[in-house]
Parts: C-alpha cells; sequence; structure tokens
C-alpha cells in the first residue's frame, strides 16, 4: 500500500467515496479541484493494485490543522489503512512546524473514535452543531510539548 497526494483523475473515485460515507456534504468534483488549488486543502489517498483504497482530507490553518474527512472502502477496512493514512497526515502536519490538529467525529462512531484515540488524540467538548442530525464530539492532537509553546523568547 502506498500514499501519494489525490491528483485529477481520482476526482470521481473521492467523490463516490464521499457520496457513500459523507452524503450530508455538498461536494462535487469541481469543488474538490477549487479546494485543493486554495493551497489549504490536501488530499492523500492509500493506493493498492494502482487503486484509491481511500482518502484523508486535511486543512491547514494558522498553526493548527484540522482533518476533515478520513474514508477506507469497506473491503479494505479493517487491516490499518486509515491509521497509515493518518499517521501520514499526522506527519505532514508535524512537517509544516505546526503543533495541533483538530477534528470532528460522530459521537456514535466507535471505529474512528477508537483510531483516533490510538493515534493520540482526545476529546475536547462536543461540537456546537449537529451533522447529519447527529452529535458530534470534537478532538485535538497537541504534539507540542506545553512549555514550549509558552515561550516568549527564542534564545
Ligand atoms: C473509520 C474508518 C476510516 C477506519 O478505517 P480502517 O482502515 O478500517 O481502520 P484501521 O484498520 O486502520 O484501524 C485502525 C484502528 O482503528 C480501530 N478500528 C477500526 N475499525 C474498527 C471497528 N470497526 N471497530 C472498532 N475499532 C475499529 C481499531 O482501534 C484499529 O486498530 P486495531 O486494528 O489495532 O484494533 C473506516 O471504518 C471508515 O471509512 N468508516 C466510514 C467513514 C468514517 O466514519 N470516517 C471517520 C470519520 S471522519
Amino acid at each position: 500500500m502506498k500514499i501519494t497526494a489525490v491528483e485529477e483523475k481520482d476526482f470521481s473515485e473521492v467523490m463516490a467515496l464521499i457520496r457513500a460515507e459523507f452524503p450530508y456534504v455538498s461536494f462535487d468534483e469541481e469543488k474538490i479541484r477549487k479546494r485543493i488549488a486554495s493551497g489549504k486543502i490536501f488530499l492523500f489517498k492509500a493506493i493498492e493494485a494502482k487503486k484509491l483504497i481511500g482518502f484523508i482530507e486535511l486543512e491547514m490553518f494558522e498553526g493548527i490543522a484540522r482533518i476533515n474527512g478520513l474514508t477506507v472502502k469497506l473491503a479494505h477496512r479493517k487491516k490499518g489503512v486509515a491509521k497509515k493514512l493518518l499517521d501520514y497526515a499526522i506527519a505532514f502536519v508535524k512537517k509544516k512546524g505546526v503543533g495541533r490538529i483538530l477534528l470532528l467525529v460522530k459521537q456514535g462512531n466507535k471505529a474512528a473514535k477508537k483510531l483516533y484515540k490510538e493515534a493520540g488524540f482526545n476529546f475536547i467538548g462536543m461540537y456546537n452543531r449537529e451533522l447529519d442530525n447527529t452529535v458530534v464530539e470534537e478532538m485535538e492532537l497537541d504534539f507540542l510539548p506545553k512549555d514550549a509553546e509558552d515561550l516568549d523568547y527564542v534564545g
């Protein structure tokens, strides 16, 4: 399995996954193109036998990143693909010098919550609105040491 950036030729596959797993999101291929072109949104795909089997979407803000979506095709689940995509995204964020990642997860999504917890994410509170008529939790991964954030000089 390999992880690389999503390209134009993958958009229809990505759209199919979004429609299946995140039906409340109103996306089309043009929107994906624009989001990537913004330079703030990064999509990474997992490929096996030249086929896209999952993807993760990351959004970079000033000093913080957010995972907007992560999904793996049904036939490829429970084989560590999501974990690899998540690790890849975390390493990407670290390399950019950003020390904090946020994400939203449906309260009842046990598989995703376990995956995120094992990657070091902590529950920080309930999100202020529902998604898809479902209560949503906010989680964060903070990998800068607390004292490093408090430094007010660099010597
Ligand atoms: C959540 C999802 C991305 C996990 O993908 P996956 O490739 O099957 O996950 P992995 O194989 O990498 O699993 C990594 C860890 O996650 C947890 N996990 C994954 N699937 C699980 C399940 N069905 N039940 C319980 N734990 C699960 C386990 O802790 C697992 O580690 P382990 O194998 O050592 O026990 C996948 O189920 C999916 O695409 N779901 C639909 C979309 C979604 O809910 N996305 C997340 C919200 S943004």
